[in-house]
């Protein structure tokens, strides 16, 4: 039976981030957007005009709780996906990892019971990790998350007093809760007092119709909400949010002593991006991109890697988790040789050995070519090791 545990955070975040920037690699482990999905020409009209149009502010010192304009916008947007807030209730961060980092925070501490996802985004299991909390373990069985009734059961059992979730397209395994589970969730954490902490970073990437985030069920009572743009717009930009539902102020005085406050001039600029773009056609762009780079990925998958081979084919997004017959660590080694890089699914979970055999494909970032020869190149390395 699943019960909690300490474990040591291994610093998998720090090698990816420095992964990236090697241009020789096929890097096929990141977790950013190809180039094309960011909308270069447009940002660069909008920060023109955050620094010609609102030179002072955007140069200057803003409050902790980011641009107030932007954060209305904001909440325009997160209203038609069943979210009623106001800009007063939410808080701009650096990325979703700042809105992550400070809830866990505030939330928890040391010895406390959390329950999160596995496999799951393994910054947030660095987090969890340094935090000192007791991790339950919520095993991902298929492309619609977790199994309720073994949810039921272990925190009923465990009373997690929190539970880390990224409800939509699942890092890295690409689960979406469907609305029907994401009420059910939502009705067992509330008898188990559990808060939950929803990570909707892929949820404007979702392909499946109608989906609500699990905070458009709930007043902000249960769920705390954080998102951010580096999956749909521009990582480096570095524009998150954080609806911490009730301590608000608490998240905005942690926030204000770590940066004191967000980047003016990207919130600005990522303001006027908003207001001078069509956003939503953007995304229609972005997902049927997405899609594109899936197929054409998981035809190269299938024809490449050895029998057995199992392809999770998410609604949406830019990544495949796959499942292999073989230990991977050896063949992580020969493919870095040949200069292919990918997500190793070890690295999404706590104890050593879980996700040995299993891979988080980044089926955007490559121009097609290169995604084609590495995905080949890592099935003929595969073929030789099994
Ligand atoms: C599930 C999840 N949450 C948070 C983040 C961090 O996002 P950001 O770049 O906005 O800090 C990532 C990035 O890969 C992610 O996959």
């Amino acid at each position: 039976m699943i019960a909690p545990y300490r474990f040591t955070p291994r610093a998998r975040l720090l090698d990816f981030m420095r992964q990236a920037g090697q241009p020789h690699l096929i890097n096929l482990a990141a977790g950013i957007p190809s180039v094309d999905c960011v909308p270069t020409a447009e940002i660069q009209k909008a920060f023109a005009k955050a620094l010609t149009e609102e030179s002072d502010r955007a140069l200057g010192y803003q409050t902790p709780d980011g641009d107030y304009e932007l954060r209305a916008i904001l909440a325009e947007r997160f209203s038609r996906r069943g979210i009623n807030v106001s800009a007063e209730d939410m808080v701009t961060t650096t990325g979703c990892t700042q809105a992550l980092h400070g809830m866990i925070r505030l939330l928890v501490m040391q010895g406390d019971v959390v329950a999160c996802e596995e496999p799951a985004y393994y910054a947030t299991l660095e987090v969890l990790g340094d935090t000192g909390v007791a991790v339950l373990p919520v095993p991902v069985k298929n492309l619609h998350g977790c199994d309720l009734d073994l949810v039921e059961t272990i925190f009923l059992r465990h009373r997690p007093k929190l539970l880390v979730l990224c409800s939509t397209l699942s890092n890295p395994s690409g689960a979406t809760i469907p609305n029907s589970n994401r009420l059910a969730i939502l009705e067992i954490c509330r008898r188990t007092g559990t808060r939950i902490l929803e990570d909707d970073i892929y949820g404007e990437l979702t392909e499946t119709d109608n989906l609500r985030p699990l905070r458009s069920f709930d007043d902000g009572s249960t769920v705390s909400y954080v998102t951010s743009f580096s999956k749909t717009v521009s990582a480096g930009i570095r524009v998150g949010v954080c609806i911490p539902g009730g301590n608000t102020d608490a998240f905005a005085l942690l926030k204000s002593q770590q940066d004191m406050h967000s980047s003016t001039l990207c919130e600005i600029g990522f303001r006027k991006y908003l207001q001078e773009s069509d956003f939503d056609e953007h995304l229609r762009r972005v997902k049927q991109f997405n899609r594109c780079r899936r197929e054409i990925a998981s035809g190269v998958i299938e024809q490449h890697f050895p029998p057995g081979t199992k392809i999770w084919r998410p609604e949406g997004g830019f990544m495949l988790w796959v499942e292999v017959g073989v230990e991977l660590e050896d063949v992580y080694r020969r493919c870095l040789a040949q200069n292919v890089a990918f997500g190793r699914g070890s690295a999404f979970y706590t104890q050593p050995g879980d996700g040995a055999r299993a891979m988080r494909l980044n089926c955007s970032r490559p121009p097609l070519d290169r995604l084609v020869a590495g995905i080949e190149i890592l099935g003929k390395i595969l073929a030789a090791t099994t």
